[in-house]
């Protein structure tokens, strides 16, 4: 059955690629409300291709957001294990358009590596499960598991409809594990697991000052700048040594275990990799933890964005009536994301003084997680890695943030696999890539964790 898959797989690569392309080629860009169509011409793109590869009970369910896409094969019979794969059809923005060397909605393959908004996060990393299960039913008719696809189109925006979703389907989507390609691994020839995903609380802050922007000769020196006040707000939001200073922070976060420590030290990541990556020098933040421990299991506080008068071309003299900040935190064990929300608002609305009006929201929240080090999943999943990058995969901390990951756990009482294809991949920033070789190699290494998983009981 393995090598009808894999043989399957390889004689149908370029197919394989012009398909996926078809999928990248739609601008599924969840934060936009006007691409409706486009998230629903991706979900029935899913769906249909679903059908086609052979999977029953395929289904589109609507949502408040994007719909839902399932399906299912569940024809491997009783005593074996059934599996539960996550994907996500939704991309990032593009902007800033100019700095892409091609259309984003064009891919292209350029090195050896395709270029297209989503191609790395998430449609090529989860397209590489309906490819492998294709391989499977286009050549023995059976897949060595159970398998139920879900897919979402919201989940770079929060996930704001999944929580709901599983809740009121657990039925549907009980399985015995969960697995999920929308991470990277630390190199080429370096696969890795991401057993632990920091949470994340996404805050918005407005400020309003007078009732109109103001000239700043007349009323300067009189009004308290909801510019000004938003700068004061976020650079109290840190101490010199880039400590958070929200009060209660870090009140639940958990030690790490020596196991985690000896884990995270047998990460190859080093400071030069940082400084290739970002182009930068020195490393910024809490300097009694190492750079990768702030990057990984440390929470932190981060401005994504400020805006407030005046930042077009040329010198306007204004005092502007309103400024903002959209502020999120990622989140690590035992931090509830609800709870920072609100020692989060309730700090920045004691920090806004003056004649300042402001209001404070949540965009979203999600909760960290962690995996199991140890599990037949984990057994079969390092095998397939070994087996296809001919290495043995090292376990990796993230600082990015799967909030479903948790809901698994919690509404299925499942595990779930983090079997990543991706590298660093330009993932939310302009040229975002995949390499083509991993999008083959992706297919294979799921073939094989899918045989390995068989030899596993229920
Ligand atoms: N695939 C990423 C998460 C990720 C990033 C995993 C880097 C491994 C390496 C995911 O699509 C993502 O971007 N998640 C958001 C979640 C948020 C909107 C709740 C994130 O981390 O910002
Ligand atoms: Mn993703
Ligand atoms: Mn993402």
């Amino acid at each position: 059955m393995l090598n009808e898959a894999l043989g399957y797989a390889h004689n149908n690569h370029q197919r394989f690629l012009d398909e996926l392309f078809e999928l990248l080629r739609i601008p599924s860009i969840s934060a936009f409300s006007d691409h409706e169509p486009e998230m629903e011409r991706a979900a029935g793109w899913l769906a249909d291709e679903l059908k086609r590869i052979g999977f029953d009970n395929v289904q589109v369910f609507p949502s408040e957001g994007p719909s839902f896409v399932y399906g299912e094969w569940l024809k491997a019979g009783d005593g074996v294990p059934t599996v539960l794969v996550y994907g996500h059809y939704d991309v990032q923005p593009v902007d800033p358009i100019e700095e892409w060397d091609s259309d984003p909605f064009k891919p292209e393959i350029r090195d050896g590596k395709i270029f297209a908004r989503g191609v790395s996060d998430d449609k090529g990393q989860s397209y590489t499960h309906l490819k492998a299960a294709e391989s499977f039913l286009s050549t023995s008719g059976q897949l060595p598991v159970n398998v139920k696809i879900l897919f979402e189109g919201e989940e770079e925006i929060g996930s704001l409809n999944l929580d709901k979703f599983v809740e009121e389907n657990t039925e549907l989507l009980a399985a015995d594990s969960a697995v999920i390609s929308d991470s990277r691994i630390l190199a080429p020839d370096q696969p890795s697991i991401v057993y632990r995903l920091r949470g994340l609380t996404y805050m918005e802050i407005n400020l309003k000052g007078p009732r109109r922007d103001l000239h700043s000769g007349s009323y300067g020196g009189s009004v308290y700048n909801p510019a000004q006040a938003i700068a004061d707000i976020v650079a109290a939001l840190h101490d010199d040594n880039g400590t958070v200073t929200i009060p209660g922070f870090y009140d639940k976060v958990r030690p790490l275990t020596d196991r985690e420590r000896s884990v995270l030290a047998k990460v190859p990541y080093t400071l030069d990799d940082w400084r290739k990556e970002t182009g930068l020098d020195k490393p910024w933040g809490e300097k009694e933890y190492t750079f990768l421990e702030r990057v990984t299991i440390r929470p932190t506080c981060e401005v994504n964005g400020i805006w407030g008068g005046f930042s077009d071309e040329g010198a306007k003299t204004v005092l502007p009536a309103e400024a903002g900040a959209k502020v999120s935190m990622r989140l690590v064990p035992d931090q509830d994301p609800e709870e920072i929300a609100d020692l989060f608002a309730d700090y920045v609305k004691k920090l806004a003084g003056g004649d300042v009006k402001i209001d404070v929201f949540t965009h979203s929240t999600g909760w960290w997680s962690i995996s199991p080090l140890e599990s037949p999943e984990i057994a079969a999943a390092s095998r397939a890695y070994e087996a296809v990058f001919d290495n043995e995969p090292v376990f990796t901390a993230e600082g990015g943030s799967i909030p479903v990951v948790a809901t698994f756990q919690k509404e299925l009482g499942i595990p779930t696999v983090l079997m990543g294809f991706g590298l660093e991949d330009n993932i939310h920033s302009p040229n975002e890539n995949f390499r083509v070789d991993h999008f083959y190699k992706g297919i294979d290494t799921v073939i094989h964790y899918l045989c390995f998983l068989a030899e596993n009981e229920a």
